[in-house]
C-alpha cells in the first residue's frame, strides 16, 4: 500500500513528528510506501509528492513546522480541486491512502472527501486546543510553554518600571492558551472570548495590584470582546474575524487600562512565535502517538475516523466528531482561575 500523508492549515509545533511516527510505524509493522503530499491539498491537486523513505524523518520529532510544507488551500473550492479530480490524481500517483493532518477545516474537507469515496484519515491539529473529540491537540503545549516564558520575562521588565504588562497571546475562538499560560505565569486577570469580562472590572483588579506595589499582568486571547463594547478592532476597522490587521486587542486593552487607572501600559503581542520552533516533550510524544494510530486506521481502511485523545488513550473517533463546535474554555474552569485575580 502506498501512502500519502498531508499537513494543512496553519503549521504547529508536532507536524514534524506525526509525520515520523507515521513513516516509522507505516514502514516497520505494516510494510507501507509512504510519501508526502506537499503543500496541503494543493499537493494533490498539482500531484507534487516527496518519497518519505525511513532516511528521510531521521532527527524530525523534535524539529518545529512540517517538512512536507503547508497551506490552506480548499480541496473543493480550487481550480482543479473535488473528488472526481483528486481520485484521478491519486490513482495516477499510485497512491491508496491519504493521512490529512489539519484542524477544523482540513478535517471538514477531508471529512467531505471521505464521504466522496476518497480513502482518507484525519490526525487532527491545533495550537488552540480548540477541537472537539479530542481532550487535546499537540503544539497546545508549546503554545502554552512559549507564552508562559514570555509572561515571565514581561513581569520581570514590568516590575522595573512599575507597569501594567498586556500579553495578546493566540485564540481567535477560544481562551485555552490564555487561560492555561494565564494560570502558569500567575497573571493578575486573563480575558477570554468565552467570558466578556467589562474593562470597568479589569481595571479595578490592574488598580488593586498597582495599589499593593505589584506591576500588573494581564494575558488577553486574541479573540476577546469586552462585554458592553462592540468588537473595538472591529469598530477601528479591524477584520471581522478577530484577527487583527491595524494592531491587536492587546495594544486596545493596554490603551484602556491606562486611561482608567493611570498605570503606564505596555502591550507585547506574541504572534506566530507561539507556533514556531522545537515542539516540547509532551507535544512530541502525542504527535508520535497519533502519527503512529493513523497508520493503523490507514491498515484497517476505517476511512472518514480521525486519531484522537481520550485521556491516556489514543482512540479513533468519526471525523465529523470533531466539527460539531468549537471546544470552548467551560466557565468553571474560568472561574477557578478567577479565584487568583485581584485583592
Ligand atoms: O488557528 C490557529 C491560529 O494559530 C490562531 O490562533 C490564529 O488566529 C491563526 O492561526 C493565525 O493564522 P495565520 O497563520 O493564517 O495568520
Amino acid at each position: 500500500m502506498r501512502v500519502g500523508l498531508l499537513t494543512s492549515g496553519g503549521d504547529c509545533p508536532g507536524l514534524n513528528a506525526v509525520i515520523r511516527a507515521a513513516v516509522l510505524n507505516g514502514i516497520k509493522t505494516y510494510d507501507f510506501e509512504m510519501v508526502g503530499i506537499r503543500n496541503g491539498w494543493a499537493g494533490l491537486i498539482d500531484k507534487d509528492v516527496v518519497e518519505l523513505p525511513r532516511q528521510a524523518v531521521r532527527g524530525l520529532s523534535g524539529t518545529g513546522g512540517t517538512i512536507i510544507g503547508t497551506s490552506r488551500t480548499h480541496p473543493y473550492d480550487t481550480a482543479g480541486g473535488g473528488p472526481e479530480n483528486m481520485k484521478r490524481n491519486l490513482e495516477e500517483m499510485g497512491i491508496d491512502a491519504v493521512v490529512a493532518i489539519g484542524g477544523e477545516g482540513t478535517l471538514a474537507g477531508a471529512n467531505r472527501l471521505a464521504k466522496d469515496g476518497l480513502p482518507i484519515v484525519g490526525v487532527p491539529k491545533t495550537i488552540d486546543n480548540d477541537l472537539m473529540a479530542t481532550d487535546y491537540t499537540f503544539g497546545f503545549d508549546t503554545a502554552v510553554q512559549i507564552a508562559t516564558d514570555a509572561m515571565d520575562r514581561l513581569r520581570t521588565t514590568g516590575e522595573s518600571h512599575h507597569r501594567c504588562m498586556v500579553a495578546e497571546v493566540m485564540g481567535r475562538h477560544v481562551g485555552w492558551i490564555a487561560l492555561h499560560s494565564g494560570m502558569a505565569s500567575g497573571a493578575h486577570a486573563i480575558l477570554i472570548p468565552e467570558v466578556r469580562t467589562p474593562m470597568s472590572q479589569v481595571a479595578e483588579w490592574v488598580k488593586q495590584v498597582h495599589d499593593k506595589g505589584r506591576s500588573p499582568l494581564v494575558v488577553v486571547a486574541e479573540g476577546f470582546v469586552p462585554e458592553g463594547q462592540d468588537d473595538p478592532l472591529a469598530a477601528a476597522g479591524n477584520a471581522k474575524d478577530g484577527r487583527p490587521r491595524l494592531g491587536g486587542i492587546g495594544d486596545w486593552v493596554a490603551r484602556e487600562l491606562e486611561e482608567a487607572t493611570g498605570v503606564e501600559s505596555r502591550a507585547t503581542v506574541l504572534g506566530h512565535i507561539q507556533r514556531g520552533g522545537d515542539p516540547s516533550a509532551t507535544d512530541r510524544v502525542l504527535s508520535t502517538r497519533f502519527g503512529m494510530q493513523a497508520m493503523k486506521l490507514v491498515a484497517e481502511h476505517r476511512w472518514g475516523q480521525m486519531v484522537a485523545a481520550n485521556g491516556t488513550e489514543i482512540i479513533s473517533v468519526p471525523m465529523s466528531a470533531a466539527l460539531s463546535g468549537l471546544k470552548k474554555v467551560p466557565l468553571a474552569r474560568y472561574e477557578e482561575a478567577r479565584v487568583l485575580f485581584g485583592r
